[in-house]
């Protein structure tokens, strides 16, 4: 695992720090074998018969956690489809001169087609915030569709001073429609290369990806799964090497899987467009008394593992993000942020927007020392060392099926055998922050990713209760048909019903990224990372 590769090449680091790992290392060989099985012929690979129930019976009922109000209307006419010029919203009851703090400001929105015809049915894509520009802040509202044309949005009122509302239409019903379809109808939407390397040097390179069927393979394949995780991946097998040849990953290419018309649907001029705006902006007065007049922020319990957030789970105010169901902190100074970590070992897995959080830290506290690991960058594993207060902050991939640049394949490591050889403890901080390389394939590759990985979490929290687990949710960005905000939050829905019931921490990225009047990027800017770190601390050093 983790700890094993980094031996090899820093055994004098890990001797010094942990001298319990070394020996756990001698005691407990890697199961090589069993980490490239002899590959089995494809044909004995049976897919499972329905893909629901073969997952985890902890996660919760996917029929419910998969609800999404049905989106068709006349599928092959464009002009029938919602579109962001014609639809419209207003406030909800009559305008007032000035609003309350705390109080709720709500609105309806009617859904129009590209004729200005209302829509009959529910099922679009809206995103509203209710923005604070002056103050630099910012909360996501609420859509609720009522499945008729129309949705309801409510924003709570949480600071005081001005506030506009802002409504986009990030997809219509329609193009919601293609995204599902190719979903659930698709293995995979993007393939990968396995590059294969013999004893004499040959090389074979041939397309990998998460069931043979997407291998394109027309021969035998070639099947690797982790016995510890159950986690599978399928390469074609190459013509002359065999299947443990294989060293290389990298993702490969971008499939065709729409239509002319889906196209149409999905295109950039009617995906992530903003309404003409509906409601003046509005002014919330500061309360009458108590020492936070201009925010509503009652008091709240330290933040700490196990807590349901609710929604919205906090929002902007001069640039902070405060939580609205924890006193989350903030860590202004490089002190703070070490007296913070001191004497923790933070592993981080994920992907990239995961990795921003290790790139924050090593960047803000100047005493966090990378460690030259001289491995590809993409994949990891990164670390960064702080000897004197004794903290440690490990970053890697997610494995498979991880979209990078050719790294590896021994570098490329499963999360829940990572967490099955974790000891935890108090000193032991896990984040896990998973998403953005899931919306490729139908829902049953992270189901079941995720039952493995809440199982493996279940384990460590059983064997050392005081570990804490964070769990970053994957944030906004992407708007196409491999990776986008709708996927993205049927990704988001596995991945709290995932950790229904275990002592985690979540941070939301999603809405974090969906607060204020910045474009939505995969890799938020620096000022949002930050807040999604300090938030993590706070869950570190809740008080
Ligand atoms: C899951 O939810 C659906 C829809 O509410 C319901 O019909 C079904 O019986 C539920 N299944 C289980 C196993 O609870
Ligand atoms: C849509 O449904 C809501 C809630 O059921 C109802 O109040 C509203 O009148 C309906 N609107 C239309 C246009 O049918
Ligand atoms: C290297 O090994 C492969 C497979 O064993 C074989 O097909 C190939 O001819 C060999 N190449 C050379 C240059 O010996
Ligand atoms: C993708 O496939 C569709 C048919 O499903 C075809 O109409 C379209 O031209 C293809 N696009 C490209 C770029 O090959
Ligand atoms: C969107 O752009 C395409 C060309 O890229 C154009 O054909 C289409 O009419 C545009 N649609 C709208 C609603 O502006």
């Amino acid at each position: 695992g983790l700890k094993k590769i980094w031996h090899t090449q820093h055994t004098g680091i890990f001797l010094f720090l942990y001298p319990q790992v070394f020996y756990l290392m001698m005691s407990w060989p890697e199961p090589r074998k069993h980490w490239f099985p002899p590959p089995r012929p494809a044909s004995e690979y049976v897919s499972e018969p329905n893909d629901w129930d073969s997952l985890s019976q902890e996660l919760t009922n996917l029929t419910n956690l998969l609800y999404w109000p049905p989106t068709d209307g006349n599928r092959d006419d464009f002009l029938a489809s919602t579109s962001p010029k014609t639809s419209t919203y207003r406030l909800k009851g009559p305008a007032q001169s000035s609003y309350t703090l705390g109080s709720n400001l709500e609105a309806i929105l009617v859904a129009r087609d590209h004729q200005g015809r209302p829509k009959t049915h529910g099922g679009d894509l809206f995103r509203a915030k209710l923005l604070g520009r002056e103050l630099k802040a910012g909360v996501p509202g609420e859509v609720k569709d009522l499945e008729n044309g129309t949705y309801l949005l409510s924003f709570p009122l949480l600071w005081a001073g001005w506030a506009q509302v802002q409504v986009r239409l990030i997809h219509s019903s329609e193009a919601v429609g293609v995204l599902q379809r190719i979903w659930r109808g698709k293995r995979a939407t993007v393939d990968f290369r396995g590059y294969f390397r013999g004893r004499n040097g040959t090389q074979e390179t041939v397309i990998c990806n998460v069931d043979p069927q997407s291998t394109g393979a027309k021969g035998p394949t070639c099947q690797y799964r982790d016995v510890v995780s159950g986690e599978d991946w399928f390469c074609a097998q190459p013509s002359t090497l065999p299947c443990d040849a294989l060293v290389g990953h990298s993702s490969g290419s971008y499939l065709n899987v729409t239509t002319p018309h889906d196209e149409d649907l999905l295109a950039g001029n009617v995906t992530d467009q903003p309404l003409a705006s509906g409601i003046s902006p509005i002014l919330v007065k500061p309360a009458a008394t108590g020492n936070l007049r201009n925010v509503a922020l009652l008091s709240r319990p330290p933040c700490r593992p196990g807590h349901l957030s609710p929604k919205p789970s906090g929002f902007y105010h001069r640039d902070r993000w405060h939580s609205t169901f924890c006193s989350s902190r903030s860590f202004p100074t490089v002190d703070s942020i070490l007296n913070c970590l001191a004497g923790r070992i933070v592993y981080m897995m994920g992907d990239s927007t995961l990795r921003q959080w290790w790139e924050y830290l090593r960047d803000t506290v100047p005493s966090l020392k990378p460690v030259d690991l001289h491995v590809t960058y993409q994949a990891g594993p990164l670390m960064a060392v702080d000897t004197t207060r004794g903290t440690v902050l490990h970053w890697r991939a997610h494995g498979w099926p991880l979209r990078s640049l050719r790294t590896p394949v021994a570098s490329l490591h499963s999360v829940a055998r990572e967490l099955h050889g974790l000891a935890g403890g108090p000193s032991t901080v896990v984040v896990l922050g998973m998403g953005a390389h899931f919306t490729t394939f139908r829902p049953s590759i992270i189901a079941r990713r995720l039952a493995g990985i809440r199982a493996a979490v279940k384990a460590l929290l059983d064997r050392e209760p005081s570990t804490l687990v964070v769990i970053k949710l994957a944030n906004t960005g992407y708007k196409s048909v491999y990776g986008s905000d709708w996927l993205t939050l049927q990704v988001n829905r596995f991945l709290r019903a995932a950790f229904v019931g275990l002592q985690v921490a979540f941070v939301d990225a999603w809405e974090m990224t969906s607060s204020l009047d910045l474009p939505d990027y995969i890799h938020p800017k620096t000022l949002i990372v930050r807040n999604e770190v300090e938030l993590f601390l706070s869950f570190v050093c809740p008080t």
